[in-house]
């Protein structure tokens, strides 16, 4: 059976800021390499392409999964050369491996996980589903730290809706909004139809108002959010695309629990408010991505290109 086509229809399904998809592939006999593809690295929210080597770790592990649950073990050495800082991975296809049921289980979540930016429930994330999230990052040598103090859930609430201000106020932010915002009929993109109801005045959680989201019905939010912060202990491009798979682990060990997820990330890209959350937190790890969990009710799938456009 090929075990290429599958792997880059995994990789592909990985998130990414805006939908910028911002990966390309090179596929010969005993390899897949990875690639950043640098035109579609936001120059206004990513402008060091932190956000789009998150996304592309987060393939790789996408890619890592899917072989395995084909039968395939793979070793991936990132950042082979160090002249070419665009060349991102080389996932080495071995041998046979033994697969096990969560193996199977993370590979068949890849293609259910979605960022669900609708109001969750009130249910609570248990205990036990709150320490496998934790433990998906640790694995992956990333941290997890759940926001569950008040005073600092109120602090990143501060903070969050003081960055979201400052991007809609940026034309030059709204207008890269826009370019990234779609009616569905693109491969790339945000459709307008990923978004959810307008948060109602007194949520606590302000999140990102896409173009058109104006004209839409408020709506309350869950009362307890149960918010994280995925950090890394460096903040080089090597621990960026670390954590971008430390981050897909854990969505997909939520999408496999049943919870849903989905990102808050204003107060990460933008310096200032990105230095007071890494005080706020300690000031020991940098914060790379803010994630929102809890019960929602299922939300689409975004579209991707197909592994033939970007593959080769
Ligand atoms: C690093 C990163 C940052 C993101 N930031 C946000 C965000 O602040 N707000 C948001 O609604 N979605 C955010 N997203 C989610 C993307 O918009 C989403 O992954 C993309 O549209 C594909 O949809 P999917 O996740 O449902 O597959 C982010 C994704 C990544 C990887």
């Amino acid at each position: 059976m090929d075990l290429i086509q599958p792997a880059l229809e995994a990789a592909v399904r990985a998130p990414s800021p805006h939908n910028t998809q911002p990966w390309r592939f090179e596929v010969t006999s005993d390899r897949i390499d990875v690639l950043l593809d640098r035109e579609r690295v936001l120059p206004v929210a990513d402008p060091e392409g932190r956000e789009a080597r998150l996304s592309c770790g987060a393939a790789i592990l996408n890619l890592q999964l899917a072989l395995r649950a084909a039968g395939r073990a793979s070793a991936v050495h990132l950042l082979p050369d160090r002249r070419r800082p665009a060349h991102l991975a080389i996932v080495w296809l071995q041998g046979p491996c033994e697969v096990t049921p969560e193996d199977q289980a993370f590979a068949r979540a890849i293609r259910f996980r979605r960022s669900n930016r609708r109001p969750f429930t009130d249910r609570p994330v248990p205990a036990w589903i709150r320490q496998t999230l934790v433990r998906a990052a640790s694995l992956e040598g990333a941290t997890l730290t759940l926001l569950e103090h008040p005073a600092v859930l109120d602090g990143l609430a501060n903070l969050l809706r003081h960055a979201e201000h400052l991007q809609h106020e940026d034309p030059a932010f709204q207008a890269e909004l826009r370019r990234w915002t779609t009616d569905g009929g693109r491969r790339d993109g945000v459709p307008m139809s990923a978004g959810g109801p307008r948060p109602a005045p007194g949520n606590l959680l302000a999140l990102r108002a896409y173009p058109g989201s104006s004209g839409r019905p408020q709506r309350e939010f869950e009362r307890e959010p149960l918010v994280t912060v995925l950090s890394s202990f460096t903040d080089t491009p090597l621990a960026q695309l670390r954590t971008g798979q430390a981050l897909q682990r854990v969505l997909l060990t939520g999408t496999t629990a049943g919870v849903s997820a989905s990102f808050l990330s204003q107060p990460v890209e933008i310096p200032s408010t990105r230095d007071t959350l890494r005080e706020l937190l300690g000031g020991q790890a940098y914060p790379q991505a803010v994630l929102r969990f809890g019960y929602g009710f299922a939300a689409a799938a975004t579209p991707r290109r197909k592994p033939a456009v970007v593959a080769r």
